[in-house]
């Protein structure tokens, strides 16, 4: 079954640089694979969330690679990892441990493809740890907010977190979950402007914010 997918994964992505973080090598999903394009009952995989690099995930990324410091030496937990590229940004970026987290176990096996792809070791887990004790040194989540019940429930989880003295990182790039009350609670701390392929492909976005959730 593993090798399955990871050959189903394989045949229908590309190896992609044009994103954020050309640095880093990712399997994707993107208008030149055949099943961009296909119907849905075409596609073998369900909800491939993992399959594309969102805006949010894109800023996160960018932002650990741009100031591996914040990792170095952490451990540091993506979750909602998709492709896991703040996974494998925190792990470029010397990271202690590493680990993408989602509960989809497709994209557990995608980040772990795409971490080879770039020669960096990275943990998974496919828990869902939105709720739990978290031990770790930083959280960071990337284009989480699109649905507003579950928004509720990350953002209160976060919140605790970030309470408890964890540093947490949120990209967005402007989603409807990310509303003005919570905003209060984040500082803003870079802005990136997204490629033109990726404003094509994301309907209009054209920025993604990276936010610290305040500690109080
Ligand atoms: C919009 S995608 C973002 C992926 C990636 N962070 C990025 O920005 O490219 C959301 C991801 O969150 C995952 N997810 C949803 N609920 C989750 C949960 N409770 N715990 C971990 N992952 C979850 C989905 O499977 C999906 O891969």
């Amino acid at each position: 079954m593993r090798n399955q997918l990871v050959s189903q994964i394989i045949k229908h992505t590309i190896v992609s640089r044009a994103h954020l973080t050309p640095e880093m090598a990712l399997r994707l999903l993107t208008p030149q694979c055949s099943l961009w394009s296909a119907p849905p009952e075409e596609n073998p995989f369900k909800d491939p969330y993992w399959a594309f690099y969102w805006p949010g995930g894109q800023a996160s990324a960018r932002y650990i690679l741009d100031n591996k410091h914040l990792v170095k030496g952490r451990v540091v937990v993506d979750v909602g990892c998709g492709c896991g590229a703040s996974a494998i940004a925190a792990a470029m970026g010397n990271a202690r441990r590493a680990v993408a987290n989602d509960i989809d176990p497709v994209a557990i096996l995608a980040s772990q493809l795409n971490a080879q792809l770039n020669g960096v070791a990275i943990d998974t887990s496919s828990e869902d740890l939105v709720g739990t004790v978290c031990s770790c040194d930083l959280v960071v989540v990337g284009d989480m907010l699109y649905d507003e019940e579950f928004a509720d429930r990350l953002f209160s989880w976060l919140t605790r977190l970030a309470r408890d003295g964890k540093l947490v990182l949120i990209g967005d790039p402007g989603r409807d979950g990310l509303t003005g009350e919570r905003r209060s609670q984040l500082s803003l701390m870079r802005s990136y402007p997204l490629p033109k392929n990726i404003c094509e492909e994301n309907h209009g976005y054209t920025d993604a914010n990276v936010w610290r959730l305040k500690a109080d």
